[in-house]
């Protein structure tokens, strides 16, 4: 029999929202006007654009439910649709950068008014069940936002010959070596994935369910993630000059783009950027702004592969959620204080694993089943959160997914064997 939804308290919801949103203008606030409206390249949007979006998703899909709603601003509906095809005509993408209009402050108000009618709703207590799981399912996909917000803003400032810093006060720790121990794992059938929210009480996306069983062959995994001083020995044994390490379609990439060392590091490998701006490299941190075909040569070159993303799950599934996530306001991944392993935080990981349909997935009903079935095509699976992921947003089961050539996430690799 299925289970009845039960929606969170409308308090602790509101407290959620209110405070997810609060953050977000936060991360807002070292920007000017001209910082927020420019877009480095068609995947990473201004953080304006983030700003009103994430607005207009509770705008569409909760408030605009109720018959007779007046929008602030009908012109702004296509302009802040992201991909809802559904819903109705949206700006093109790759175009965002050249909405000069509406400005910063505008976009500012556009989030007050929001705020204060969802508010108003919130105090009438007339929002309904459906509207309430919106409203949470709005939270964390503000909080996705947030971290492609601070992702793209430091391509944007990175793009930029003056090199300048997202924030000069953010601290830089380096720490000592950990040496790479490996754990082993027998073969074992694991249950992987969340139950269906929202007729689960804990939140989850529709891409993590139904909760299901899965064989895992043995295998060993690596405690933490590869650090730049282990990058660094790749790109000296010429490993973005080898062929036979990569894959065809990375191989090509690296011919075409001229790759020859993670996204953001300098040519004599010394320096990388941050969202601090330009830092030395800290060698024991993990390596960062690697694409998956990156992760995947390197793991060729170390006689190792990438973890499927059972494999992964099946050992950070016990797991604190905790590490260097956004809550820490480091910002930038570090290596392991004390040895931990880093399941959370720091870096996503690549995983081996195509991002595709769990058996028997269900998209959300609606326009809102657009929001992650129909991008199962073209990308690998992502784990673990990053430095920039808020703590409250992560889980195991959790599956960030990129395109395999993307490499402005903050994401990084942890190597995994077959059993001898
Ligand atoms: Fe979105």
């Amino acid at each position: 029999m299925a289970t009845r939804p039960r929606p969170e308290p409308a308090g602790d919801l509101a407290s959620r929202l209110f405070a997810t949103r609060k953050l977000t203008l936060g991360l807002a606030a070292p920007l000017s006007d001209a910082d927020a409206t420019i877009q480095p390249f068609p995947d990473a949007s201004p953080a304006k654009w983030h700003l009103a979006h994430t607005t207009w998703f509770f705008e569409r899909f909760v408030l605009a439910r109720q018959p007779g709603y007046r929008a602030v601003e009908p012109r702004w509906d296509a302009l802040f649709n992201s991909y809802y095809q559904s819903v109705g005509p949206m700006h093109a993408r790759p175009r965002r950068g050249l909405l000069s209009r509406p400005s910063l402050d505008e976009v500012r108000d556009y989030r007050e008014a929001i705020d204060a009618r969802i508010a108003r709703r919130f105090e009438a207590g007339d929002l309904d069940e459906v509207s309430l799981q919106v409203l949470l399912l709005g939270t964390h996909h503000e909080q996705q936002h947030q971290e492609l917000l601070l992702t793209d803003i430091k391509h944007a400032l990175w793009c930029n010959p003056l090199a300048p810093a997202y924030r000069t006060d953010l601290a830089c720790v380096p720490a000592a070596a950990t040496p790479l121990r490996w754990t082993t794992h027998a073969e074992a059938i694991v249950e992987v994935g969340a139950d269906a929210w929202p007729q689960a009480r804990a939140f989850a996306y529709d891409n993590e369910s139904p909760r299901h069983r899965v064989l895992v062959p043995a295998h060993a995994l690596a405690q933490r993630p590869v650090s730049n001083v282990e990058f660094r020995a790749f790109i000296d044994d010429g490993g973005y000059r080898d062929a036979a390490l990569w894959l065809s379609d990375g191989w090509d990439r690296v011919q075409m783009e001229g790759w020859s060392r993670p996204l953001y590091w300098d040519g004599d490998g010394e320096r990388e950027f941050t969202l601090g701006g330009w830092r030395a490299i800290d060698p024991h941190a993990p390596v960062c702004h690697v694409g998956y075909y990156e992760a995947d040569a390197f793991a060729r070159w170390a006689g190792a592969r990438l973890p499927t993303e059972f494999e992964w799950e099946q050992a950070a599934a016990g797991q604190r959620v905790d590490g260097n996530l956004l809550d820490a306001g480091v910002l930038h991944p570090r290596a392991p204080d004390g040895g931990g392993a880093q399941w959370f935080g720091d870096v996503w990981e690549w995983t081996a694993s195509a991002y595709a349909a769990f058996p028997g997935f269900r998209p959300l009903p609606g326009s809102l089943g657009e929001y992650n079935g129909k991008f199962m095509c073209g990308s690998f699976v992502l784990r673990g959160g990053s430095c920039a992921t808020p703590r409250d947003h992560l889980r195991a089961s959790y599956r960030n997914f990129f395109a395999p050539s993307a490499r402005w996430q903050f994401s990084g690799l942890r190597l995994a064997r077959d059993a001898a």
